[in-house]
């Protein structure tokens, strides 16, 4: 570098040196700053708030810490007068005249910047103290001509947040004498609208929400913003990033909504950056030292698949003399599968208790009773809601959520494929469902972490410890007009307990409960409409997704294919499913069921129709064989209608075999339902133009090939047991 040039450089540097400590001078220094808040309690909003003071660094002395609160319900009445008095004592013992007080509330507060900011902008403001402001007037609106006007912005004072230089401050609260119910607001506002005060203390409102964003009466002029690996709120009327926001009034959810964010809690860049905070460990205790957790579970309507629920629960990896159980089943129809994994597995729970349907208990009764159960219980750590729709695929769900040390917490569940989860992101006014802008991406997993929510259902864990304390009351579950999911979670936002929903990991599914219909033994078989993930994972075999990928396809003889479709589940429903309905064919040629009342070729069978299967047995079709069909035989596109579909009985002294046909099919699909060798002896099928013979057949492998012309087949003999198949023939 020559000279001249590292001269030039050499006094941009020095210039833009001595300007920073022009404005350095005149900058307040941080360290002069303190922050005062009253908490009487240490509830999660106070915890949150603390959280964020000190990402920012912010030196914060909380008064009030224990006391007992004696300032009125916000939500009802005007109050907070305990505030002032506090604030006032404490002033009195701080010595030096050039500090600064930030003076907040803290509950429903949240830190969006840091000290310098706040500082800078406070200056800029050119008063000694500085009140947030408001769009609403409160508690006195008959006060509102007096207020002076302003050009734009908010009009009015509101006292959750100021500041100002501490003599300021101390000769404003100076003449405060009020009760500690007293409306701390009104001593404030009116101390601002006189004139001559106002003047004098030389005090001013941050209008344009600068310094303090107060949420009510602004919903909609605040929104997330998100540059550069930073979270802030942004004021869309004023164009403003306010340092301090205050769920005031009616806005504790919208605070709860933004402190998910902010301060950088989450961001596009990191994803979550508080997952790992406070965390409490399991993997270095002893099985015997776990927490002990009373599992509720909950059967309120028939409901699908609950065979697989309870395969699910034994499944969790926890130890189970850890556990106890109380299961509340109201269906009578359910009462068959309780009590058999009762029988066969209850004794490996440290406790169970069950509430019968008998007994009539109504669903709000029963949740009451189980929390009870827990809370009356020295050793109970955690209480573990499981309604009977939950499909628990992850076995660590309980430690996952037991590690993430949380008041309440709800591993993130959802109806497969669609947005219905078991979590709410915001509340309508009437306080029921709404949608919170990031609830679509919370529940397609765009965004991932842990979400303070305003409702939560069928899976969650609540901590003992709350229901000693702030959910004491006995009957949370019980209300008037609400149903008892939405009575809880009501009671737990009037109690300022935060509710999580943790999308960190993938936990599992919620079932559909509608259209379930109890007539039939296997009610599940007819789920594949309204739930066909579980459908599937119940009823199609293991590596039928193989059959696709790696062609495990076999091809035992000409244009005939072998593939597996069904588990050893769906073969035995559909058996006895069968059997339980009864009503098999005479396997004369006279058969009143088809068209033309004829049947060439009979079987002992029973038609899908019969037992009114018929729909379901199409979409099995379409949905697992046609794929199968256009890829073997390709040009062919079947739409899988079919004339008959139907499960044929093969026994040595009923029907042992059927003579050489052609079926009346474009194909013919043929599942073995049952094992060769141990259910049966014999049996299989042979093609006679190729003379080619299948004379193994395996359960849940299907048989497709060509009808009419080139497939003339025979059934070989069952020469013991009973085998049993079932047919369809496809066209087109
Ligand atoms: C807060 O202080 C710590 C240690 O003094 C420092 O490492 C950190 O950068 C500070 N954070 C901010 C936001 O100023
Ligand atoms: C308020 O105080 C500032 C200095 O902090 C001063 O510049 C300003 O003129 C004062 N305003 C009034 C209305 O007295
Ligand atoms: C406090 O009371 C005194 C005496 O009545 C009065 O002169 C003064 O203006 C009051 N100060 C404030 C800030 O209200
Ligand atoms: C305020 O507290 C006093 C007792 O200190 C009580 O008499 C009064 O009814 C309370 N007012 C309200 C509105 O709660
Ligand atoms: C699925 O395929 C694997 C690997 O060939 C095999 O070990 C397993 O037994 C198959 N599952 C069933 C249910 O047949």
């Amino acid at each position: 570098m020559n000279p001249p040039f590292l001269f030039l450089l050499s006094c941009i540097f020095l210039c833009v040196l001595s300007s920073l400590a022009n404005s350095e001078n005149q900058r307040i220094p941080e360290d002069k700053l303190l922050v005062l808040t009253v908490a009487t309690k240490e509830t999660d909003g106070f915890r949150r708030f603390l959280r964020s003071a000190k990402h920012f660094n912010y030196t914060v002395k909380v008064l009030g810490r224990g006391e007992e609160w004696r300032g009125g319900d916000y939500m009802s009445a005007p109050g907070g007068g305990q505030k002032v008095h506090l604030l006032k004592a404490a002033l009195l013992e701080i010595k030096s005249e050039d500090q600064i007080i930030l003076f907040i509330d803290s509950y429903d507060v949240v830190f969006a910047s840091g000290p310098k900011e706040l500082l800078k902008k406070f200056q800029q403001a050119k008063h000694k103290v500085v009140f947030s402001s408001e769009s609403l007037i409160w508690p006195d609106r008959h006060l509102e001509d007096k207020y002076p006007h302003v050009r734009e912005g908010n009009r009015f004072l509101g006292s959750g947040g100021f500041i100002g230089y501490i003599p300021s401050i101390k000769e404003m609260i100076a003449n405060w004498t009020g009760e500690e119910n007293d409306s701390d607001q009104l001593f404030f506002t009116k101390i601002y609208i006189d004139p001559a005060k106002r003047k004098t203390l030389n005090i001013t409102l941050d209008t344009k929400c600068r310094l303090f964003q107060n949420l009510h009466g602004a919903l909609d002029e605040v929104v997330l913003k998100f540059e550069d690996g930073h979270v802030r709120a942004r004021n869309v009327q004023y164009d403003t990033l306010p340092v301090v926001l205050h769920g005031n009034g009616p806005t504790k959810l919208q605070m709860n909504y933004l402190g998910n964010y902010i301060p950088n809690l989450w961001t596009f860049e990191t994803g979550c950056n508080v997952c790992q905070e406070n965390l409490r460990s399991l993997s270095s205790l002893k099985e015997s030292e776990y927490p002990l957790v009373v599992i509720g579970i909950f059967i309120q309507q028939p409901t699908p698949f609950v065979t697989v629920f309870f395969e699910n629960l034994l499944k969790l990896q926890y130890p189970k003399n850890r556990l106890k159980l109380f299961i509340s089943n109201q269906e009578p129809h359910h009462e068959h599968q309780v009590s058999s994994f009762l029988q066969d597995h209850g004794s490996l729970y440290q406790d169970v208790k069950s509430i019968r349907p008998e007994e009539e208990m109504d669903e709000a009764a029963a949740r009451d009773l189980a929390f009870d159960m827990c809370r009356t219980d020295k050793e109970c750590d955690y209480f573990f809601n499981l309604d009977i729709q939950v499909v628990l695929k992850n076995e660590n769900t309980l430690k996952i959520l037991i590690e993430q040390n949380l008041p309440i917490v709800a591993p993130m569940i959802t109806r497969a494929g669609r947005l219905w989860s078991n979590f709410w992101g915001a509340l309508s006014a009437d306080g029921y469902y709404a949608r919170s802008e990031d609830y679509v991406d919370i529940v397609q997993g765009r965004r991932v972490g842990l979400w303070n929510v305003p409702y939560v259902s069928s899976v969650y864990l609540v901590k003992a410890s709350l229901l000693q304390t702030e959910l004491k009351d006995y009957k949370l579950f019980t209300s008037q007009n609400l149903d008892s999911d939405m009575a809880f979670c009501h009671s737990v936002r009037n109690k300022g307990v935060f509710m999580y929903v943790n999308n960190l990991h993938t936990f599992g599914r919620i079932l559909s409960t509608e259209n379930y219909k109890t007539e039939h033994l296997h009610n599940d078989l007819w789920q594949i409409f309204e739930n066909p993930l579980d459908w599937q994972e119940r009823y199609i075999h293991e590596n039928y997704t193989r059959v696709m990928k790696d062609e495990l396809i076999e091809n035992p003889c000409p244009d005939v294919y072998w593939f597996p479709v069904f588990t050893d589940v769906a073969c035995k429903h559909l058996i006895e499913e069968m059997e339980h309905f009864g009503k098999w064919s005479g396997g004369g040629n006279v058969d009143t069921r088809i068209q033309g009342g004829y049947e060439n070729v009979p079987t002992i069978d029973i038609h899908m129709n019969q037992i009114d299967y018929e729909k379901e047995w199409h979409r099995f079709l379409l949905e697992y064989v046609a794929p199968i069909t256009e890829k073997m035989f390709p040009g062919y596109y079947t739409k899988a209608q079919f004339d008959l579909a139907f499960v044929v009985r093969y026994k040595p002294d009923e029907q042992p075999f059927l003579r050489p046909h052609h079926d009346a099919s474009t194909f013919t699909i043929n599942i073995a339902l049952n094992q060769v060798g141990t259910d049966y002896q014999g049996g299989g099928c042979r093609f006679l133009r190729y003379d080619c013979s299948i004379q193994a057949p395996r359960k849940g492998w299907a048989l497709m090939h060509p009808g009419r012309l080139t497939h003339y087949h025979e059934g070989l003999p069952t020469t013991a047991g009973v085998r049993y198949i079932v047919v369809s023939f496809v066209d087109p």
